[in-house]
């Protein structure tokens, strides 16, 4: 059966778009089982609805860190998600989220981790004044940006670029370095040894 992913975003969703796309394309042996916001107003949200995706808002408002994550959790199990994918989701998953899904949480960053975590890390890059960053797609823990990594892709930072540049070369990668991280973990040739994700050696065909 093709793996289910629950896809959480809190924003415009253009990764969220990229897997879509890929799946749509036969490029990504997957199908997206939910699309879950915290933000009523998430384009991403509207975005999945004209797909015909399953697109549902869960607000946060008045409710503890854990009992917010106790509602996504619940939907995510309803609908058998196999693995949950983090896409723009400004949100610091608790230690019950992520038990719930060992090693089955995957996240987007868009720098070279463990450079430059947290929020707006293109400008972070500009302001060290690296000359490569890139976007990293790793197992999400209980820290910021901290996980185990999974795949990176290197951009190069040019002398004349502004944030908006950058940001949006590293974009294109991340929308492809998404879906191939997806499937990886999909199919099971990851293994997690420390901090160190592995790729399984594949049996070779006679
Ligand atoms: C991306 O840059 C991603 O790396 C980061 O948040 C941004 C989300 O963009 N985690 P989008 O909503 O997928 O367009």
């Amino acid at each position: 059966m093709r793996g289910r992913l629950g896809i959480l975003l809190s924003g415009r969703g253009s990764n969220f778009e990229a897997i879509a796309d890929h799946i749509e394309r036969g490029e990504l042996d997957a199908q997206i089982a939910v699309v879950i916001s915290n933000a009523s107003q998430a384009p991403g949200l509207e975005k999945a609805r004209q797909r015909g995706l399953e697109a549902i808002f869960i607000g946060s408002k008045g409710l503890s860190r854990e009992e917010f994550d106790r509602r996504l959790v619940s939907t995510l199990k309803e609908e058998q998600v196999d693995l949950v994918c983090l896409a723009g989701f400004m949100r610091l998953l608790s230690s019950y989220f992520i038990k719930s899904f060992p090693h089955r949480i995957l996240n987007i960053h868009p720098s070279l981790l463990p450079s430059f975590p947290g929020l707006n890390a293109q400008q972070q890059a500009l302001e060290h004044g690296v000359k490569y960053t890139g976007c990293t797609v790793h197992f999400v823990d209980e820290g910021l940006d901290s996980g185990p990594i999974i795949l990176q892709a290197v951009v190069p930072v040019l002398d004349n670029d502004t944030e908006q540049t950058l940001s949006a070369r590293i974009l294109a990668e991340e929308h492809e370095i998404y879906s191939r991280a997806i499937q990886l973990v999909l199919d099971n040739q990851t293994r997690v040894e420390g901090r160190r994700v592995l790729r399984v050696a594949t049996t070779e065909c006679t």
